[in-house]
């Protein structure tokens, strides 16, 4: 999957592509991700790229032009989503994150300040997609969010297929809970069940939790009120 970031701030990503899941898909070629200074396209002598909203108001809006030359660099065809990152979007759950798996290439744009001009949401985003109900200082961290989620599910990134298959979210469910060594902790003990070695025994285990927990904490995804 190739991943185009136009960003104000590539800088940004730097120590991101440098670690952990992601780095590792990167070294496997599983992803490939690229960034692509906004700033370069501007056009004046200052390279500016924000400017005053009209109408008035605060803050400053992100000039169309060279968002916009951006994307024509980047030559993209019918079927590229250009993604728009905003606290107006779509909440982002795995399901979207699936989906977005289906594509071989993804093209996102990096707000800042307190918007982008809004005509380059009209002529070019196909996807507004949010991270959460709060605002953000940038859309460079909400599409670090994504690519991480992408980069795990990717053939081959991690070992154990399983274990993305049992993560939380996969399945309308939250996850269950986990140990490891020692069996006792601080005078905890591991629940018995996961010592037994009976691994039907602790798949119902590990549901039941799951059930527990999602009716506890997010119930309305029992009630499939979740997209
Ligand atoms: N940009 C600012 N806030 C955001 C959010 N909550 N999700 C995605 N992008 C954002």
């Amino acid at each position: 999957m190739r991943i185009e970031l136009l960003t104000l701030f590539p800088e940004m990503f730097n120590s991101f592509l440098d670690s952990s899941i992601v780095n590792i898909a990167l070294k496997k070629k599983a992803i490939e991700i690229s960034t692509i200074d906004i700033r370069d396209f501007a056009f004046n002598k200052h390279r500016q790229v924000d400017d005053y909203p009209y109408g008035g108001g605060a803050g400053m809006i992100m000039k169309p032009e060279p968002i916009a030359e951006g994307i024509k660099f980047l030559d993209i065809g019918k079927n590229v989503p250009i993604i728009y990152f905003t606290p107006q979007g779509k909440l982002l759950n795995q399901k979207k994150v699936r989906q977005l798996m289906e594509n071989d290439r993804i093209v996102i744009i990096c707000g800042h300040y307190k918007e982008i001009d809004n005509r380059i949401r009209d002529k070019y985003v196909t996807e507004e997609i949010s991270i959460g109900d709060y605002v953000l200082s940038s859309g460079e961290l909400a599409s670090m969010v994504l690519i991480d989620a992408l980069s795990r599910l990717q053939e081959g990134v991690i070992n154990d297929i399983e274990s993305a298959e049992s993560d939380s979210h996969e399945k309308n469910l939250l996850g269950c809970p986990y140990y490891t060594r020692p069996v006792n902790f601080d005078g905890i003990s591991v629940p018995e069940i996961l010592l037994s070695g009976n691994h039907a025994k602790i798949d119902i285990w590990r549901n039941e939790k799951s059930i527990e927990i999602t009716k506890k904490i997010r119930p309305e995804f029992l009630n499939n009120e979740k997209e």
